[in-house]
């Protein structure tokens, strides 16, 4: 099998068989012609159940994260919905005490009144992680690493294997790190999550999600169920800009560690701030974990300002290189103070700023944060 690296460069570029187009056309019909006999003579019914530009992007994944099937959606969130709904009312799911908040959010207001049973634990503590699991039957364990925003680093192989003892499922997101960083059904996984509205479309200007299964399991069948009755699937449009976002992740991706972790090593020693949370940094507490289970260490990035929300709000204001928004894994670097976009009840350090490391020059980037701290 050729290289990820080729692979990844012909992602959507298998010549289309009717005019020789070395890149796949959009299909944006939503039915297909049937049989004088009622058959489907090429496969395709209806574009909510299958469509020939979403098939393509999500054989890429599946090939690209080294699962045997993938499903793509109208967004991460909707990804993580299908996932969570193909569990019955009284599951119950492990959480690791730092994740995106979204997927947080959408458990506690939506899948607990559903009759998910919700537990939290540190997942970089191996000890807490055997106690959760030892506590009650558990059907699936979520895992983000590194999280968000605190950079936490779970040792996957070692969690996935405590999970399985225990006869739970494992699903990684990994949209922070793509199969380009981190390949977590190589480490026992069972399912990767991933919004490809960040790295993976890479341009700030598509919505969509995909699982990716390590086996094609009745869970697997259940999820499509859902995908495909329900409808929130991935557009073609966004699947085949996906498709091409795939085709520079590695070359971003380089660029924007080479920069993140040139960043991570200056501000860690820039007097107004306080901590740096990036795994590069020998002084992470997961760094030879992050070294063992990551090919680089990413491109986010999160630091801590002295002070007040509201100084580290004005930090975040005095920018003018990078953007202010939410989001991550575009061309342009994002900076967000998070605690004052999280929900009530967030633990986000007051004083915390999440980066988003773009393609920008560093030492642009780098004298953006300098005047930004030092007013
Ligand atoms: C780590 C992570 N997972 C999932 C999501 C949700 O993705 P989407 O916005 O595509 O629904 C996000 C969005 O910010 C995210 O950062």
């Amino acid at each position: 099998m050729p290289h990820l690296h080729t692979r990844l460069a012909h992602a959507g570029c298998t010549p289309d068989p009717a005019t020789g187009a070395v890149v796949a056309p959009l299909h944006m019909a939503t039915t297909y012609e049937r049989a004088a006999d009622g058959s489907y003579p090429h496969g395709y019914l209806y574009s909510r159940m299958d469509n020939p530009t979403r098939a393509d992007f999500e054989e890429t994944m599946a090939d690209l994260e080294g699962g045997a099937i993938a499903q793509a959606f109208a967004s991460g969130m909707a990804a993580a919905q299908a996932l969570l709904q193909s569990l019955r009312p009284g599951d119950r799911v492990l959480l690791p005490d730092d994740l995106y908040y979204g997927v947080r959010k959408l458990v506690d207001e939506v899948f607990v009144d559903w009759g998910l049973r919700v537990d939290t634990v540190d997942m970089t503590d191996l000890d807490a992680v055997e106690a959760a699991l030892a506590a009650d039957a558990t059907r699936l364990v979520w895992l983000e690493t590194p999280s968000n925003p605190l950079l936490k680093i779970t040792d996957l192989a070692a969690v996935a294997e405590c999970a399985h003892v225990a006869g739970a499922q494992v699903v990684v997101d990994g949209t922070w790190t793509t199969p380009v960083v981190q390949r977590p059904l190589d480490l026992g996984a069972d399912v990767v999550l991933h919004s490809a509205t960040k790295y993976l479309g890479g341009h700030s200007d598509l919505l969509g999600g995909v699982l990716v299964f390590a086996e094609d399991t009745p869970v697997a069948a259940r999820v499509q169920t859902v995908q495909q009755t329900s409808g929130g699937v991935m557009d073609p449009f966004s699947a085949w800009l996906a498709l091409r976002g795939l085709r520079t992740l590695r070359v971003r991706l380089e660029t924007m560690m080479r920069t993140a972790h040139q960043l991570a090593s200056w501000l860690d020693d820039h007097p107004r701030v306080t901590a740096v949370h990036y795994p590069g940094l020998p002084t992470h507490p997961g760094h030879a974990v992050a070294a063992g289970q990551m090919d680089g260490f990413g491109a986010m990035l999160s630091f801590e300002v002295a002070g007040t929300a509201a100084e580290a709000l004005a930090v975040a204001a005095r920018c003018t290189v990078f953007r202010r928004a939410t989001s991550l894994g575009g061309t342009e670097s994002l900076i967000e103070h998070r605690a004052s976009i999280e929900p009530d009840g967030s633990t986000t350090p007051a004083g915390l700023l999440r980066c988003s490391i773009g393609l920008e020059h560093p030492t642009d980037l780098q004298e953006d944060l300098s005047r930004a701290l030092s007013n």
